[in-house]
């Protein structure tokens, strides 16, 4: 194989690979928006104007990393001491959710970006 086919192949192989990756994230995405919907979180939280707005999470996927939504969605008491959160009434822990649910959700919420 020439060089330039060598080249051309592997920028085949590159943009395959980001090409299933988005499509899985994308599914990851809209399912994790079912879990939030499912889970009521709305009741508490807002996004683009559904919801409660005084939980607005709008753009919080730019403000925090997949293990801070992580933690919030397992720890919440310990986020919430930790950010001194005072919004009444407090989260509450959603560690039972299936590791696929919570694995979605995280994606989800990290989606929200500004
Ligand atoms: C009973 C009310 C309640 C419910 C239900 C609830 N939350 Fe929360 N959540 C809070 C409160 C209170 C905070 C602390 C920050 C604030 O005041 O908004 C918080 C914080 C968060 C944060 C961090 C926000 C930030 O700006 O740092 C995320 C992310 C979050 N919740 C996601 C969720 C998700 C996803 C669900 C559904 C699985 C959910 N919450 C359900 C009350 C709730």
């Amino acid at each position: 194989m020439n060089d330039m086919l060598k080249v051309a192949c592997a920028v085949v192989v590159v943009l395959t690979t980001a090409g299933v990756a988005s499509a899985q994230n994308q599914a990851q995405v809209d399912s994790g928006q079912k879990v939030f919907a499912a889970q009521k979180c709305s009741i508490c939280h807002s996004i683009a104007g559904q919801g409660n707005k005084k939980g607005p999470l709008d753009g919080v996927g730019s403000k925090l990393s997949a293990d801070d939504i992580r933690q919030w969605l397992t720890n919440a008491p310990e986020m919430a001491a930790k950010t001194k959160a005072e919004r009444k009434p407090p989260m509450k822990v959603y560690a039972t959710l299936a590791k696929d649910d919570l694995d979605a959700l995280v994606a989800y919420i990290q989606s929200l970006k500004k």
